[in-house]
């Protein structure tokens, strides 16, 4: 059903939370249903593009004709976008943990008893993916898009994170009405030419048009 504008691109899409591990039954995670990574794979599959999507744990199928690599940890995810490079396009939805428990127990920890100290969890930090990959000199993909959820000044706020990922564009999702775990999104596309507000629609409606500026994009591109 889509135009075939991305034929014989490669994008890479990371999609759902991760999950990090302190011990064999638990982990420090992030809510992310990764619905709205998933829509954006299947529409730039759905436009010729050959898709990996590198995704997290969760609870929905993968669409159509993308190629499906599951992670469980932040550096997981790195390595398997770095091993699926090079790309055209790296778009980055997925939901990061910035921080993992710095060590992980082999064996389930076992409550010590009535009056034993409760036991602390030592942080660390986990790589961003993201500036990662937007700062590579080797394999930069030539279009590279983050994600920012933003309540207030959204505007500044992703012009900031775009300066400070090094990527490309900024997609910045208004959460500060009532979009929060909804069906629908409100979006503005922030990039080095300015911002372009969305109207509010459906996370499919938002992965539609996201695939078609990318195609327009890599177009463009190619021309100059
Ligand atoms: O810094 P912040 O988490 O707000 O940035 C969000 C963007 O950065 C998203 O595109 C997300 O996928 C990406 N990110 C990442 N690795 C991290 C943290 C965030 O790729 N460790």
């Amino acid at each position: 059903q889509g135009s075939g504008a991305l034929e014989g691109a490669h994008c890479v899409v990371t999609a759902g939370p991760t999950r990090e591990p302190l011990d064999p039954v638990r982990f420090l995670s992030n809510h992310s249903s990764g619905r709205q990574g998933y829509a954006i794979a299947g529409a730039l599959a759905a436009e010729g593009a050959r898709v990996t999507l590198v995704s997290g744990p969760v609870a929905i199928d993968p669409p159509h004709g993308v190629d499906l690599v599951k992670v469980e940890t932040a550096r997981q995810m790195l390595k398997a976008v770095e091993e699926a490079l090079p790309a055209d396009v790296f778009v980055s939805v997925a939901a990061v943990a910035d921080w993992r428990p710095a060590r992980a127990a082999t064996k389930k920890l076992k409550i010590k008893g009535a009056g034993s100290a409760t036991p602390s969890m030592e942080l660390a930090e986990n790589p961003d993916i993201l500036r990662t990959i937007s700062n590579k000199r080797k394999h930069r993909p030539s279009l590279v898009i983050g994600f920012a959820a933003e309540t207030n000044d959204v505007e500044e706020h992703a012009a900031a994170k775009l300066k400070r990922k090094g990527c490309d564009w900024i997609v910045a999702n208004d959460v500060s009405g009532d979009v929060m775990g909804g069906t629908e999104n409100e979006i503005a596309l922030v990039t080095q030419d300015g911002i372009d507000r969305w109207p509010r629609m459906g996370k499919d409606a938002v992965a539609r048009r996201l695939a078609q500026k990318i195609a327009e994009a890599l177009d463009g591109s190619g021309d100059e």
